[in-house]
C-alpha cells in the first residue's frame, strides 16, 4: 500500500464554525464550511496518522478513517480538545467564534409589541489554539490558521508568537476571494524561519501539501 509516514502519530484537528447560542433557537455563527479542516484531517489519516477531528456544526460528511467528534460551542470544542491531550500534532483550523452571548436565554426571547430590541451582551470565548500552544502537554507540532481580510502576513506573524504555534497557515478571506465557504484556497505558510507562499489550490491539495509538510517536520 501507500507509505504511512505518520503511522503511530496522534493528531487532533479542529474544523468548522462554532455556534454560540442566543436562546434555544437562535445562535451566532460564521461562514466557515469545514472544508479545509476536514480535508486536512483526511490527508493526515491517509499518511497513517491516528486522527481525531473535533468539528463544529457543518453540512459536509465526516471524513473516512477519522474519529469525528461533533460539538457546537467554543467551550465544548475546547473541552473536547484538551481532554484528548497528549497528542503529537494539533492543527486548529476551526473558525471559533471570538465571542459568545454572556448569558444566553433558557427560553426563546419573545418579541414584545412596543418594546426595544433586546441588547446582546457578548463575552470572550476561550482561545483553543492559544491554550494548546501554551499547555503543559503541548503537542510537538502546533499549527494554527489565520483568516484575515487585511495585513494577512503581519497578522499571521503576530499570531505565531501570541498563540505559541510552530506554523500559521494564513489566508485572505475577503469576500472577493471566495475562500471562506468555497472549495479553493491560497495560503501563506508562516514560521519562525519566514514565509512560504503557495499558489491557489483546491482545499484538498492544500491539505495534502500541509500533511506532507507536517510529516517532513516530524519524520
Ligand atoms: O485569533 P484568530 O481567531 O484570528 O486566530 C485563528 C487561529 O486561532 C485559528 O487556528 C483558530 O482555529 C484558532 N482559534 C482558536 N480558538 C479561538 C479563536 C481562534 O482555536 N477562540
Amino acid at each position: 500500500g501507500a507509505p504511512k509516514p505518520l503511522a503511530g502519530k496522534k493528531v487532533i484537528v479542529t474544523s468548522g464554525p462554532t455556534h454560540e447560542p442566543i436562546d434555544p433557537v437562535r445562535y451566532i455563527a460564521n461562514r466557515s464550511s469545514g472544508r479545509q479542516g476536514h480535508a486536512i484531517a483526511a490527508a493526515l489519516a491517509k499518511l497513517g496518522a491516528d486522527v481525531t477531528l473535533v468539528s463544529g456544526p457543518v453540512t459536509i460528511p465526516d471524513p473516512m478513517a477519522v474519529e469525528t467528534v461533533h460539538v457546537e460551542r467554543a467551550e465544548e470544542m475546547l473541552e473536547a480538545v484538551i481532554s484528548r491531550l497528549p497528542v503529537d500534532i494539533a492543527v486548529m483550523v476551526a473558525a471559533v467564534a471570538d465571542w459568545r452571548v454572556a448569558s444566553s436565554a433558557g427560553q426563546k426571547i419573545k418579541k414584545q409589541p412596543g418594546e426595544a430590541p433586546p441588547p446582546l451582551l457578548l463575552t470572550e470565548n476561550p482561545d483553543i489554539l492559544k491554550t494548546v500552544g501554551h499547555h503543559e502537554k503541548r503537542p510537538k507540532l502546533v499549527i494554527g490558521f489565520a483568516a484575515e481580510t487585511q495585513d494577512v502576513e503581519k497578522n499571521g506573524r503576530a499570531k505565531l508568537e501570541r498563540k505559541g504555534a510552530d506554523l500559521i497557515v494564513a489566508n485572505d478571506v475577503s469576500p472577493e476571494t471566495g475562500i471562506m465557504g468555497g472549495t479553493r484556497n491560497r495560503v501563506k505558510i508562516i514560521s519562525a524561519k519566514g514565509v512560504d507562499e503557495w499558489p491557489e489550490l483546491d482545499k484538498d491539495e492544500v491539505a495534502e501539501r500541509l500533511a506532507a509538510l507536517i510529516s517532513s517536520k516530524l519524520g
